[in-house]
């Protein structure tokens, strides 16, 4: 393999293995570094989910060459933008008269930016920025989404671009955002691949860009965010910036530390959007594959019903995370994070699939469906859990008014949540 064909993958501080691109150029090949496996230290950082072999030979991965994972191994996968993040990628590749780029050349630009602790080297160097201003970044923002043409043709101001490639290609999803952290003390806001220091608040921050659907999506996300604390779901403090924007603090950024995070899909392989891996069962399978506490396939199965209860049908395995404790060398649950009504509440849809089935069902989910997941997982008290949920109802209700989520869209949100009878 060419050396410009190679790239080291560390975490912790340490390589753990090198990336290259095999000589048919199909896909990729992984090779762990054999001090890593020697010495033993945190040893399941990839659990064996059947992906990677723990063995010091290269392993070649040509079954993931697709839009999903690109060829790499999914663990390595998770730390690809997913489609607003490759959008920017594009743009900005545009604007500086690049084309198609490697994969390989792909995560050598996520290089120490990315989400989770995984970090790529060498990685490319790009000019430090320590100020930001979200108003600029918005009005660029809307400007590269509207723009059909080439970024190139059109003139971007490439400072601003710049530095919405560096913190708003980070972090999966489809919707837009950045990473920021902001000072303690001061309040200073900085653009969030500088500092890992506990001095600083590192938060996600979904934009409102009043474009694309007519209400305030993410005022919403921050009233169900309210209703799922009160519930007592596990979620990061979050909060509305400029009373628009949802600001959530990172997981993978706490006391100081990168936290080694993987998705459902990043874990597995399971292909986030192909129906067949798709299911809470699935979840549930890994979770207790992972070693997870009783308490936390609990709080899973919470998770399940106030997405059931509240329509939030977009929890497909990438809305679903794992973190993993370096000292105990084990899994736990994330935090849950995307919660909220999935469906724009203006359009009439017929047909509602959720991403997550449930005893084998998209729609319609009754009550005998979740409590058979509850009997399959030895939930205690599925009933005292689906209560508890429902309680929140009211709470999203009036949460929605002071707000000021127009009322002919709480109505029909209201009218759409489910009670499991
Ligand atoms: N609080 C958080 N801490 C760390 N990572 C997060 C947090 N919230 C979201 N993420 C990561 O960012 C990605 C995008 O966030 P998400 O809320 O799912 O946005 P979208 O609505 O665009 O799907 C998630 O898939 C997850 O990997
Ligand atoms: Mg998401």
């Amino acid at each position: 393999m060419a050396k410009s064909n190679i790239i080291n993958v560390n975490l912790f501080g340490q390589e753990i293995g090198r990336l290259g691109i095999p000589e048919n150029g199909i896909g990729t090949s992984f090779q762990y570094n054999p001090s890593y496996l020697e010495e033993g230290n945190y040893s399941n950082i990839f659990p064996k989910t059947g992906i990677l072999k723990k063995i010091p030979q290269v392993q070649l991965f040509s079954a993931y060459n697709n839009d999903r994972f690109h060829g790499l191994p999914p663990q390595i996968a998770d730390s690809l933008p997913d489609q607003f993040g490759s959008l920017i990628f594009k743009a900005w590749l545009d604007a500086n008269s690049r084309k198609e780029i490697t994969v390989l050349e792909q995560l050598a630009y996520v290089s120490n930016r990315g989400m989770g602790a995984i970090e790529f080297v060498p990685g490319k160097e790009l000019p430090k920025n320590i100020a930001i201003d979200i108003d600029e970044i918005i009005t660029v923002l809307k400007e590269v989404l509207a723009t059909k043409k080439s970024i190139r043709q059109k003139q971007f101001n490439t400072d601003a671009l710049l530095n919405i490639f560096k913190i708003g290609t980070s972090a999966g999803g489809a919707r837009p955002k950045i990473l920021i952290s902001e000072n303690k003390k001061t309040g200073n806001i900085i653009p969030g691949d500088l500092e890992i220091s506990n001095a600083y608040f590192h938060y996600v921050v979904k934009l409102a860009l009043e474009n694309k659907v007519d209400f305030p999506q993410e005022i919403l996300e921050y009233c169900y965010y309210k209703v799922a604390k009160k519930i007592g779901i596990h979620m990061m403090d979050s909060k509305l910036i400029e009373n628009k924007h949802f600001a959530t603090e990172r997981f993978d950024r706490q006391n100081g530390e990168k936290q080694h995070v993987l998705t459902a899909t990043g874990l597995t392989g399971w292909d986030f959007q192909n129906p067949q891996h798709s299911s809470y069962e699935n979840l549930f399978k890994l979770s207790s594959f992972l070693k997870i506490s009783q308490a936390q396939i609990e709080e899973l199965f919470t998770r399940m019903i106030f997405n059931v209860v509240f329509r939030n049908t977009d929890d497909h395995l990438k809305n679903h995370s794992f973190i993993y404790d370096k000292k105990r060398n084990n899994w736990k649950l994330s935090p849950a994070y995307d919660i909220t009504y999935a469906l724009n509440p203006l359009l009439d849809f017929k047909i509602t699939n959720r991403a997550l089935s449930i005893n084998n069902k998209r729609n319609d989910i009754n009550l005998n469906d979740v409590l058979i997941i509850a009997e399959n997982f030895t939930i205690k008290d599925p009933k005292g859990i689906i209560e508890k949920v429902q309680s929140g109802i009211p709470i999203l209700k009036k949460l929605m008014k002071e707000y000021h989520i127009p009322k002919k869209i709480s109505d029909i949100i209201m009218r759409n949540m489910v009670t499991l009878t």
